[in-house]
């Protein structure tokens, strides 16, 4: 297993297997590397299934467990479930992020394939505010999600990027995975580094403070002491990095572009390991490198490195701490 020079032990990969996405959202990260590309033809530098396999056959040996597939949407590639049956060779966990849109008419052929499990992103229950804030349709979704839960790909983890025009719709989520077994809630905070609209941003300590007064129990996960706010049957988690240093002294996880390129964290991107064309050996030097050149963003990076005149925006978050503390 390898650890970078903060304690922290490497053993989740997260692919983003396109840059493609047939949605727009507002909020979009895009994994930090600019605007998405539109669904129709694969870009020429699109990762292939070779290169997963060669590059989750190479993380396994360094104690890599679970691998998270990404985009873009990882939908547009046909091949996905090519790219799932190579994966699965190597590591027994592997799960999905999904814009859900596609995949009623895929999730039997995604598990035969090996997928575990899926998170589908619903910030709204109303067709026309999610398509004002997707930019796509709310009803294949819904139905994407159901397909999930009937072939098994369980939990299927709803995300909800909270910022300011999905807020108010955290209740009305919570009654709708409450109605259903092997649905849960994942209440994700709007990163607004990478995203034009940093106005955006709302105070996520105001909604861990409804959470916890509201929620009939609180479970701390003794993995990453995260919350589990228990709403009745409806099992919620607030995903909250921003500005929290502990989030990143938290984070097991290293990134591979869709460009097949290491990347040591999802809020930068001058940190990219080019792997096209590498031997095995070389191969395994790029990826200790990545892993040694770690830093935990919110717990160190921010402070070291950005200029105060890019780092205004980030501290005028609501309750956002008036320095960004340090690790040491
Ligand atoms: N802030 C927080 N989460 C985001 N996602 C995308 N952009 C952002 C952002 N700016 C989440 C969505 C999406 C997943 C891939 O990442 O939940 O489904
Ligand atoms: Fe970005 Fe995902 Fe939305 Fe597509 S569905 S625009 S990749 S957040």
């Amino acid at each position: 297993m390898l650890t970078d020079a903060y304690g922290r032990a490497v053993t989740d990969l997260r692919i983003s297997v396109t840059k493609r996405c047939n949605f727009g959202c507002v909020y979009c990260h895009d994994e930090g590397l600019g605007p998405v590309a539109p669904p129709g033809a694969a870009h020429p530098d699109e990762i292939t299934p070779d290169e997963v396999e060669r590059l989750v056959a190479i993380g396994r040996e360094f104690g890599i467990r679970s691998v998270k597939f990404t985009g873009g949407e990882p939908l547009v590639r046909s091949d996905l479930e090519e790219i799932l049956a190579r994966t699965v060779r190597q590591v027994d966990d592997v799960s999905l992020t999904t814009n859900g849109s596609m995949l009623e008419a895929r999730a039997e052929s995604l598990r035969v394939a090996g997928l575990k499990r899926v998170n589908v992103s619903v910030d709204s229950l109303d067709p026309d505010e999610f398509r004002s804030i997707r930019g796509g349709a709310l009803a294949p979704v819904l139905r994407g999600i159901r397909a999930a839960l009937r072939v098994g790909l369980l939990p299927v983890k709803l995300n909800l990027v909270v910022f300011a025009r999905t807020v108010e719709n955290i209740p009305e989520m919570i009654d709708y995975v409450g109605a259903s077994e092997g649905l849960k809630l994942q209440l994700i905070e709007f990163m607004p580094e990478l995203v034009a609209d940093r106005a955006l941003a709302v105070d996520i300590g105001e909604v861990r403070r409804w959470l916890e007064s509201h929620a009939t129990r609180v479970l701390v996960r003794e993995m990453h002491h995260r919350r589990i706010y228990l709403f009745n049957r409806a099992e919620v988690e607030l995903v909250d990095p921003v500005q929290n240093p502990e989030f990143c002294a938290n984070c097991h996880r290293v990134r591979i572009t869709h460009r097949g390129e290491l990347k040591g964290c999802l809020n930068r991107n001058d940190d990219l390991i080019p792997t096209r064309g590498l031997s095995d050996a070389e191969l395994r030097a790029a990826f200790r490198r990545v892993i040694t050149e770690r830093v935990p963003f919110y717990g160190g990076y921010v402070a070291a490195h950005v200029r105060p005149a890019a780092a205004a925006p980030l501290l005028r978050i609501a309750d956002a701490p008036p320095a960004v503390p340090s690790t040491e």
